[in-house]
């Protein structure tokens, strides 16, 4: 199969997450073309799935990404897609978590699915959210392997249907 993984990215973690989850597709025999959505809105059109991610900016996706799947579901309506993102870690303490949480729940991943979904995209359930130590980064620690068990886990989704 042939697959798109798009990206939008400013300081590098969400590329670096793309890149995880491309060498990953790879690794398991399929041809992957990464877009990087701050360079072109455009794509190839005859790929057989797309993953999109997007760091997330004040719980949302960024604009440039909103451009993006507004083109990418007139091309890949019914065809097989995933979410990601980037966000801010979660903090452990229950009292501050629920005061972050309309920052980082319900982020850019989840609108990402919902907007593909909208135009007809066949989302994978799982979305992955990976998190960064800090407003800027660095990515958490494991996150790499998290993004690709989560290409892994999509992959095989495919191949059982
Ligand atoms: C202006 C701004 C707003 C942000 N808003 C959020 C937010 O609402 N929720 C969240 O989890 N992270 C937020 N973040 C942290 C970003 O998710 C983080 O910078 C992003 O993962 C970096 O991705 P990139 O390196 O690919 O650009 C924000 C960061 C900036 C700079």
């Amino acid at each position: 199969m042939k697959g798109i993984v798009a990206f939008d990215s400013k300081y590098g973690n969400t590329k670096h997450v793309a890149e995880a989850i491309a060498e990953e597709i790879e690794t398991l025999g399929h041809e992957v073309i990464l877009v990087s959505i701050a360079h072109t809105l455009k794509f190839d059109d005859d790929a057989d799935f797309i993953l999109i991610g997007s760091p997330t900016r004040m719980a949302r996706m960024t604009f440039r990404t909103k451009m993006f799947i507004r083109r990418a579901r007139k091309k890949y309506a019914g065809k097989p897609g995933a979410a990601f993102e980037t966000s801010l870690r979660a903090p452990e303490d229950p009292e501050a978590r629920a005061k972050m949480s309309k920052w980082i729940d319900d982020a850019a991943g989840a609108k990402i699915k919902r907007m593909a979904e909208e135009g007809g995209i066949i989302m994978f359930d799982e979305i992955l959210k990976a998190e960064v130590v800090d407003t800027y980064g660095p990515l958490m620690p494991k996150t790499l392997n998290r993004s690709r068990e989560f290409a892994r886990r999509f992959i095989e989704s495919l191949e059982k249907k």
